[in-house]
């Protein structure tokens, strides 16, 4: 008679980005390799995990209350949370049983088996939390666990160095590393081998990508001429590391999805200058300009803060305007909040919550009327 395998089931629940997206594959891909079972049914997991987000205290407050309602046997934190407030999530949430950094997620499967080892022993509870790992070794990309038969995402960059002055990133991600162009182009081949048509370039500014000689533009070129893909795109793209050059090879990618995620953040030179992003709102005007001329039926969105400190109406409006001008095909908007670490942290959050409510609707609303005007005239 065949012996009978206990596989614990891990639901992992993602919170944030497309890089956590992937993130969350990785681990998926590391667990089950090491016996574990993945399950999409949260009531059926023994193990939780949360691939957490720190760029808003929303996405935070979510975990919290998440975490008191989960009956999971073992709690995990993964993700931006985990690195934003380390061993002081055991305080603030006593359930959870193991914290895990954004560079250490290849400990995951160990650290399980060693909470496991002591979960039914309540006197030898047992809580690990491991941060400090200073990069991830590319092999954790390439367990070929992945969740979309066709469309994949690739990290070509990790962490962040641009200080933006509201952004947790730089503190929970660490410093900007580009991994190696031949271990990515390894990456897509595998996935294209596994039947994958479609893959999206992931980093928080994947235009600073370096590996040696290669640069984005070079990354992207490669990508364009791998045999059995059919399309790519990237994801985020920073105005000030975003060139004509790019535009004028990307124009000559035949695989190139047309999309540009471009974030402007603000219409406002003074806001943009206390934002530190290093760029005005000519510059990006103008950068959007040769976009649109270079790339035929290109998309363009886009991501605002509202309500950044000190943002007056005069500021506000130069977003407004700003964004009834270029008409985006899309626009992300937040309302800004404050994160531990950040330069913004030491202005005076000083725009009332409704104040921010307004301005947010209105440029929800105003950009809804845009899509819709597209829209029809897409359809004509
Ligand atoms: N408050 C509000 N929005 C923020 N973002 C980043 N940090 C903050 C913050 N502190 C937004 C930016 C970024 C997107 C991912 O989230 O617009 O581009
Ligand atoms: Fe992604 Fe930034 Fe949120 Fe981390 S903090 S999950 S990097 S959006």
């Amino acid at each position: 008679m065949k012996k009978e395998v206990t596989t614990k089931k891990v639901f992992i629940r993602t919170l944030g980005c497309q890089m956590n997206v992937r993130d969350s594959e990785v681990i998926g891909g590391l667990l089950s390799k090491s016996g574990y079972k993945i399950t999409d049914i949260e009531e059926k997991a023994d193990i939780i995990i949360f691939n957490t987000c720190s760029v808003r205290q929303h996405a935070e407050d979510k975990v919290w209350s998440a975490i008191g309602r989960t009956k999971a046997k073992i709690i995990g934190i993964m993700g931006c949370m985990a690195n934003n407030y380390r061993e002081a999530i055991f305080e603030k949430a006593p359930k959870v049983d193991f914290v895990v950094g954004t560079r250490d997620i290849a400990k995951i499967p160990a650290i399980l088996k060693e909470i496991e080892k002591h979960k039914d022993s309540p006197l030898l509870e047992k809580k690990i939390y491991e941060t400090d790992a200073d990069f991830r070794e590319d092999e954790i990309y390439h367990t070929g666990f992945r969740l979309d038969k066709e469309h994949a995402f690739v990290v070509i960059t990790e962490g962040c160095e641009n200080y933006c002055a509201y952004c947790v990133v730089p503190y929970v991600r660490g410093a900007l590393r580009s991994r190696s162009s031949q271990d990515i182009l390894e990456e897509i081949k595998e996935d294209i081998d596994a039947g994958i048509t479609r893959i999206t370039l992931l980093g928080q500014n994947v235009n600073a990508y370096k590996y040696q000689d290669t640069d984005f533009i070079e990354l992207a070129q490669e990508v364009n001429g791998l045999k059995g893909l059919k399309e790519f795109g990237f994801i985020t793209s920073h105005p000030k590391d975003t060139t004509v050059d790019l535009f004028k090879a990307l124009a000559e990618c035949r695989k190139f999805n047309n999309y540009l995620h471009l974030p402007v953040q603000s219409g406002s030179d003074r806001v943009l200058k206390l934002m530190n992003r290093g760029y005005t709102r000519e510059f990006y005007l103008n950068l959007v300009d040769n976009y649109r001329k270079m790339i035929k039926d290109g998309t363009l969105s886009t991501d605002i803060i509202v309500g950044f400190p000190s943002e007056t109406e005069v500021d506000f409006q130069d977003t407004f305007n700003l964004i009834k001008e270029v008409e985006f095909d899309k626009a992300y908007v937040f309302k800004y909040s404050v994160r531990p670490n950040t330069k913004a942290a030491e202005f005076a959050d000083n725009i009332e919550r409704q104040e921010k409510e307004r301005r947010h609707k209105l440029i929800l609303d105003l950009q809804k009327s845009i899509s819709r005007t597209k829209n029809a005239k897409k359809n004509n």
